[in-house]
């Protein structure tokens, strides 16, 4: 049975552009990547900058993240008429963020997890959802417990990443735990980890049952990646927007498309387009030739043009 993809928030690699890529590639749902509310409480310019959308990303979902609670009531106060749905990241293990007990660091506070998102859902007249991660990995995972809480508390909707924090990413995700999340809740629950193609997103449905599947890594450089599962599980009919079979000239289209988005909206920007074109280009032989572009000029215009050259000649 077809269910919603979704593109996973990631710093430095979901982009605004590569949102809207990731969509006309077939993702169903975007979610911008983790943003301090303690940045965004205090309009932080950068901060701010990193939840721009477009009135393409329909719905438009901004993450946000925080350990105080009132930090996190005001942003989501200055997101409301901004944002469509609010996601709560609750899952993210960095130790800068764990540190000042948020992200995944919460899940070993559970009670003041679910009492930051009340408060949020109080402040809130668009739709809350939350990211989480299995437990910390340091004392014995609840996710199964805490799901029912945030249900009750009013979230529409739950990712969880089969992992832990003390994992971080490594290990294998473990769908045997989310399935157990999906039996727990009735509303709908997203499994996130170690999908990477067709193959995995059956398997992780199969051993999950969950309402949709959310693709991180496996969709870093391969925004393809969503056309790809939806097509060879046959859950839809509509074509790709690229007219070919070859990796090379698909890879091609979808830089093209990338630079062409990014043009639109943000600009060119070398932090994202440098991560970008290395990513787009792994995997492909000769692709350590292509990228000299990237160290030698500093230039985003020639970075995009030199990997969009080489991507064309190589292309069938
Ligand atoms: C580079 C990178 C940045 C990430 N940034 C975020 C983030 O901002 N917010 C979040 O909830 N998760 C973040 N994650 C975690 C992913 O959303 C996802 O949960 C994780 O990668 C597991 O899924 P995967 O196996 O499909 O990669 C990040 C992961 C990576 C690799």
């Amino acid at each position: 049975m077809a269910v919603p993809l979704a593109l996973a928030p990631m710093a430095g690699v979901s982009d605004l552009p590569y949102r809207l890529l990731a969509r006309e590639c077939g993702a169903d749902i975007t979610i911008t990547e983790f943003t301090s509310s303690a940045g965004l409480s205090r309009e932080v310019a950068n901060s701010w900058l990193k939840l721009e959308s477009d009135e393409r990303e329909q719905p438009f979902i901004p993450q946000i993240f925080g350990g105080d609670v009132n930090e996190m009531v005001t942003t989501v106060e200055m997101l409301q008429g901004k944002a469509d749905i609010i996601d709560l990241n609750f899952g993210c293990p960095a130790p800068k963020i764990t540190k000042i007990c948020a992200g995944a660091a919460l899940m070993g506070q559970p009670d003041d997890l679910v009492a930051i998102t009340e408060a949020c859902i109080n402040a809130s007249d668009v739709p809350v959802t939350a990211k989480l991660r299995m437990g910390t990995g340091y004392m014995e995972n609840n996710i199964a417990e805490l799901a029912p809480r945030l249900e009750d508390a009013g979230v529409m909707r739950l990712c969880v990443h089969g992992r832990t924090l003390k994992q971080r990413y490594t290990g294998e995700a473990d769908w045997g735990t989310i399935r157990e999340v999906v039996e727990a809740v009735d509303i709908p629950v997203f499994a996130n980890g170690d999908i990477t193609d067709a193959q995995s997103a059956q398997a992780c449905l199969e051993a999950t049952q969950a309402a949709g599947l959310m693709i991180g890594r496996g969709a870093i450089g391969r925004p393809m990646i969503f056309n790809e599962i939806k097509s060879e599980l046959g859950w839809c009919n509509s074509d790709a927007p690229w007219d070919s079979v070859d990796d090379f000239a698909i890879r091609s289209w979808c830089w093209n498309r990338y630079l062409e988005l990014a043009r639109e909206t943000t600009g060119l920007q070398s932090k994202w387009l440098n991560r970008h074109a290395v990513a787009f280009t792994k995997g492909l032989p000769g692709a350590k030739n292509a990228r000299k572009v990237i160290a030698k000029d500093r230039d985003t215009e020639a970075v995009a043009s030199g990997i969009q050259n080489w991507l064309q000649e190589k292309s069938a």
